[in-house]
Order: structure tokens, then C-alpha cells, then sequence
């Protein structure tokens, strides 16, 4: 029986992945979705056969009785979308970034707890195999004193992307390379090494016509004292290159690589684990840097919503990354280290 009701606001591009991933999910379906430009709304309800569409989201929530609504609009109005949600004491579940500020990120948390229901930030990456087996690795204490973390994202975007939607490149409603595309990345260097005591960054932007940086650097210092790196670029010629975690410890080195964090590429330890004889099955090979983990991610969803686990991700969760990279903005604009909490 298909228990859980969904909702989809926002019929874009990477709705298409929410679509053919709860068709997937046995216990779920999305019965209602709703987009601005109706004839969005209309192609998807077509192709995934949704019963009721929706151009305004606000008539939908009235409307539908559901038990979550996915948020894959543009990444700045995913706080007000997902407050009016949880008032509807629906589940939130947004995309990622959860917001563009923390004060709207602060909201949208306090709206969920007041209104006793659950939030959700899809963060898939965590869920790839490779990144799986690492996160196995640091949790059985593998790595011994963990050194350093460092992230690559070294993927191309042209003009023509962000020229495809008015709210691509801007600072209110989508955040540059960091926040948009490597936003995965800082989140799996929070959630695999831990809290971040401060930051320093230099961005910039100079191959695109864009409010946002279309490629940064910076250093992260951890509460544990490690280090961490991070390189991210939108511009390599000609195309996704590398998209990249390696993680240095006192008895271990790992590199998972790929053009999505789906390979990996180095895995040393110096004691032998189990684990081991699992690292060549865990590659995938995505056909974009989406990868395969909106099915992983919506199946624990809707497994927390039938109390049978924990959230993979959740609000608090999916602040951390935010915090952490908007601190990064506030180094590059006053070229000073940034100390966390901000
Ligand atoms: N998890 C991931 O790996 C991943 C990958 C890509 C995008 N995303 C995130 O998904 C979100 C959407 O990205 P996209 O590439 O699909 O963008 P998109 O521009 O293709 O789609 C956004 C859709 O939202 C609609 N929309 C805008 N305002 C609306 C409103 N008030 N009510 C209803 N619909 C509205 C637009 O008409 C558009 O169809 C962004 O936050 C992005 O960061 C996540």
C-alpha cells in the first residue's frame, strides 16, 4: 500500500530525479505537483502520471492532503516555501542548499519544530557506496587521528547555464560555485572530520557574467585540529574533470574521486578490515554529477516517516555546510579568518 503522500513544488530540472526516484519507493507516491509556468507542472504530471497540478503552491497545500512536500524551487525561496509547508503540519523535505542565509535556514528549523514535523535537506552524496565505506572507516576509528580533508570540485559550467533561469548566479537566490555546486562537498567535510573552528577564503569571478564566484579557494581549520582544503571551479576546460574527497589520517589515506565523489581511487589503511573487500564493488558511474543518490536518500525518508529509521539528513544537519560556507563569503569579502559559530 502506497502510505506516504508527497507533494512536489518546483517542476525543474532536478525535479525529474524526485519524480523517477519515488516511483521507485514501493510505500510512496507523489500525488500533487505545482510550478509557476504551468506547462512545467503539466510535463511532469504527464510523464510521471500526477493526478493534480498546481501553479500556485499555496492553493495546492490548501487543497491536497499529504504527508510531505519536496521544495525544488530556486535555492533562495526554500525557506518561506518550506515554512508555509510545515504550518500545514506537512514534512519538509527541501533540495539543497536548504537557504541562501542562516537567518531564513534559522526559520525554517524553528517553523518545523513548532509545528512538530520533520525537515529534510537532500544531501545524496552521503549515501554514494564509496562515500558510504569511508564514513565506516572514520566511525571504526580506521584513520587513527585524522590530519587533514580536502575537496576538489572541478567541473565546467558555460554561460548558458546560468543564463537558463534569472535566479542562476545570484547572490538572494542560488550562491556561487560553493553554495550551488560544491555545497555536497563542504557538507561531507563537515559530516566525515566534524565541527569547523574557522575559515579563510579567496574567491572570484572571471569567466562568467554572474553576481556569484565561479571559483574559490579556501582553508578550513577543524575543532580537532585538523586541516582542511578546498578547491572549486566552474570553469575547467573542457568539461567535469573531478569532483573530489581525500581524507589524511595518522593510519590511513583516502581518496574517492570521479567526476562526483563515485570512485575510489586510493585506499590505504594499515590495519586489514572487512571492509576491504568491498572497496572495488562500491564504484558507480553516474551519467551526471547528480549521481544515483535521490532513491537512497527519499527511501530513508520515507522510512523516517514510517518510523522505521533516523533522518539521513536533517535540518541542523544541513545548516552545518551553510554555516560553513558563508563564512567562507564573509573571508573572501574582508579578507580575514572567519570563527565559527558565526
Ligand atoms: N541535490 C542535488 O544534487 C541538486 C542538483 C541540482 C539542483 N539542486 C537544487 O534544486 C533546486 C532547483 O534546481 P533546478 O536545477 O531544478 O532549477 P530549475 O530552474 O530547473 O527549476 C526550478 C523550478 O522551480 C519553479 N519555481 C520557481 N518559483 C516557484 C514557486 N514559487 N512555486 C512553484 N514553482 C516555482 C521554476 O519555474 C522552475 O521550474 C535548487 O535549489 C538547486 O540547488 C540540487
Amino acid at each position: 500500500m502506497k502510505n506516504i503522500k508527497l507533494g512536489l513544488i518546483g517542476c525543474g530540472r532536478i525535479s525529474t530525479k524526485h519524480f523517477e526516484a519515488i516511483e521507485k519507493i514501493e510505500n510512496a507516491e507523489i500525488i500533487a505537483c505545482c510550478d509557476i509556468i504551468k506547462q512545467k507542472a503539466e510535463e511532469k504530471a504527464n510523464q510521471f502520471n500526477i493526478k493534480e497540478i498546481y501553479e500556485n503552491y499555496k492553493e495546492m497545500l490548501d487543497n491536497v492532503k499529504m504527508d510531505a512536500v519536496i521544495i525544488a524551487t530556486p535555492s533562495g525561496i526554500h525557506p518561506d516555501i518550506g515554512i508555509d509547508v510545515a504550518k500545514k503540519k506537512i514534512n519538509v523535505i527541501t533540495e539543497k542548499p536548504m537557504a541562501t542565509s542562516l537567518d531564513k535556514a534559522d526559520k525554517l528549523i524553528y517553523a518545523c519544530d513548532e509545528n512538530k514535523v520533520n525537515l529534510f535537506v537532500v544531501k545524496q552524496n552521503r549515501l554514494n557506496p564509496p562515500i558510504r565505506l569511508l564514513k565506516n572507516a572514520i566511525d571504526k576509528g580506521r584513520f587513527g587521528r585524522i590530519y587533514s580533508g580536502s575537496i576538489i570540485v572541478h567541473w565546467t559550467r558555460p554561460q548558458a547555464y546560468y543564463d537558463m533561469a534569472d535566479w542562476r548566479g545570484t547572490w538572494e537566490f542560488d550562491g556561487g560555485a560553493f553554495l550551488n555546486q560544491a555545497s555536497h562537498y563542504f557538507d561531507l567535510l563537515y559530516w566525515l572530520i566534524g565541527p569547523v573552528e574557522s575559515v579563510m577564503a579567496i574567491t572570484n569571478t572571471i569567466a562568467h557574467t554572474i553576481e556569484v564566484e565561479d571559483q574559490g579557494v579556501g582553508i578550513i581549520k577543524f575543532r580537532n585540529g585538523a586541516l582542511g582544503s578546498v578547491d572549486v571551479s566552474m570553469n575547467t576546460y573542457p568539461k567535469n574533470l573531478e569532483g573530489s574527497i581525500t581524507i589524511i589520517g595518522e593510519k590511513g589515506t583516502v581518496k574517492v574521486g570521479g567526476i562526483a565523489v563515485n570512485k575510489i581511487e586510493v585506499w590505504e589503511f594499515k590495519d586489514y578490515n572487512d571492509d576491504d573487500k568491498y572497496v572495488f564493488e562500491a564504484d558507480t558511474n553516474p551519467l551526471d554529477v547528480y549521481g544515483f543518490g535521490h532513491l537512497g536518500y527519499l527511501k530513508n525518508v520515507i522510512d523516517v516517516l514510517n518510523g522505521k529509521a533516523k533522518a539521513s539528513t536533517d535540518g541542523r544537519s544541513g545548516r552545518k555546510s551553510l554555516e560553513i560556507i558563508l563564512a567562507m563569503y564573509r573571508s573572501a569579502k574582508t579578507g580575514k579568518i572567519v570563527n565559527l559559530p558565526l
